[in-house]
């Protein structure tokens, strides 16, 4: 693991960037997945949820995670160099608030009441997650008040049968109620669409 102090790039006075708020809103329209960043061993652990995960590469198999460097996980992942990433059902949506921070439990108390196991690294592994998979840092590269985090993919497995949660415009959904917000309920509930018309730019389609 390397912890490389790049320097982020300097910007000269004539780069206009967009404000926060018109960025923030382009964000929000983005729907994603949201896991459950699990970090430390033993009794030594914490984590957080997030949506900021991507697969990296297939071969080999690597996967960054943005974390925030103010907080406990990013502590944690200085004294333990791997981390567990929990793919979350749609019934888990309490979970996501509470490894968020959202009732005031932190470290350890996190994971009280849920099943957890070990695969390689020793990282606690939420049993019933939808895909799981345990990794080892390889690298991290400090940009701004977050680090990226790349994984190198020790294990994965996966417990397929149930439907993601869904993070889109500030609040969990499923995948069937985020069609239905839209009028978009005419596929069936978890199944895609192959043959979808082409539309003008509809509220949550970030192809156009
Ligand atoms: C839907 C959602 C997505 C989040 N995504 C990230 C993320 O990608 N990276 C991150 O560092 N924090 C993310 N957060 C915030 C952390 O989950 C939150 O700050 C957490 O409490 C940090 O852990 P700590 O309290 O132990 O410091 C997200 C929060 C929510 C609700």
């Amino acid at each position: 693991m390397s912890e490389r102090m790049l320097s982020p790039p300097i910007l000269s006075d004539a780069v206009t960037e967009v404000d926060i708020d018109s960025f923030r809103a382009a964000m929000r329209e983005l729907a994603g997945g949201v896991v459950v960043v699990t970090v430390g061993k033993d009794q030594d652990i914490t984590g957080f949820t997030a949506t900021s995960f991507a697969s990296l590469s297939a071969h080999p198999p690597r996967l960054l995670v943005c974390v925030n460097k103010g907080s406990a996980s990013w502590l944690a992942l200085q004294r333990h160099p791997h981390f567990g990433v929990n793919i979350l059902r749609n019934e888990e949506r309490a979970f996501a608030n509470r490894f968020a921070g959202r009732d005031g439990l932190k470290g350890a108390a996190r994971y009280v009441g849920a099943r957890w196991t070990t695969m390689v690294t020793g990282t606690p592994i939420l049993e019933n997650a939808l895909a799981v998979l345990d990794c080892e840092v390889e690298e991290m590269l400090p940009r701004y008040d977050h680090s990226i985090v790349i994984g190198r993919v020790r294990a994965a497995r996966t417990c397929p049968g149930a439907l993601p949660l869904v993070y889109w415009q500030g609040d969990y959904h499923s995948l069937q109620r985020a069609a239905e917000k839209t009028g978009h309920a005419g596929a069936p509930t978890g199944t895609r669409s192959r043959s979808r018309p082409p539309t003008k730019s509809t509220s949550n389609d970030n192809t156009s």
